[in-house]
């Protein structure tokens, strides 16, 4: 199964994915993570993110695309994964578009967790990730209104977005979650399976 895990900033894009990972064992790739790691390690790919991410802006799309295509190429995500920060931009997701058909493969289901922009300052205030300064979160809501949100109606057209509630407690999102993808794709959900759930990125 290949889920996109689609929302604002604060949404609970990460959290939910973890408990995908965890409870179908679908390796988790998420771009926030790998480039706070290559930050972390600087690394040539960190060395470029780290001025986006100060500010809250988005990493330039060749980067991501690479970065995603080598992550989406390893043996873990051959039979499904939960993507959790991309595509982020329409060229973002006709980079995926043309990396899945290259494989005969396509995205199964794409959930858009809902959240007022309130929330999503309340939740992150004392979280204490180097963008979650109150001004830095704004920016990335506006970064995500301008250059993410207008995916949504791509995946609509496509048949493919489910739209979840995301302002429930964590443990009601991760039912709803469950619900629908149980509903939209209509497969048990992949058994255990061997796999990293995060790999580095140079
Ligand atoms: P990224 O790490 O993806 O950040 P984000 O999209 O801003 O999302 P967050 O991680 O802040 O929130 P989330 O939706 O995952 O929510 P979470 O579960 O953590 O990206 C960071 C930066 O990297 C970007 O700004 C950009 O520069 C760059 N980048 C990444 N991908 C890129 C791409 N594809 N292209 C270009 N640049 C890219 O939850 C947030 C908080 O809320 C937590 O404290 C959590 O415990 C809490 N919470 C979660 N769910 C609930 C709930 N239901 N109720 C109450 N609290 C909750």
């Amino acid at each position: 199964m290949r889920i996109i895990l689609f929302g604002p900033p604060g949404s609970g894009k990460g959290t939910q994915a973890e408990r995908l990972r965890r409870d179908w064992d679908l390796p988790r790739v998420s771009t926030g993570d790998m480039l706070r790691d290559a930050v972390r390690r600087e690394t040539s790919t960190g060395r470029k993110a780290k001025g986006y991410m100060e500010r809250g802006e988005l990493v330039p799309d060749d980067v991501m695309t690479r970065v995603v295509e080598e992550r989406l190429s390893l043996e873990d995500c051959a039979d499904g994964f939960v993507l959790d920060g991309f595509p982020r931009t329409v060229a973002q997701s006709e980079a995926l578009d043309a990396f899945l058909r290259g494989k005969d493969l396509a995205v199964d289901a794409v959930m858009s967790l809902l959240v007022d922009e309130e929330e999503v300052v309340r939740r992150m205030a004392g979280r204490g990730r180097e963008d979650d300064s109150e001004e830095v979160i704004r920016n990335r809501l506006k970064v995500y209104w301008r250059q993410t949100e207008p995916l949504i109606q791509i995946y609509k057209d496509r048949g493919k977005l489910l739209e979840i509630d995301g302002r429930a407690p964590v443990e009601e999102v991760t039912r709803r979650i469950r619900t629908a993808v149980a509903a939209f794709v209509p497969e048990d959900p992949p058994g255990k399976r061997a796999g990293m759930s995060r790999a580095r990125i140079e």
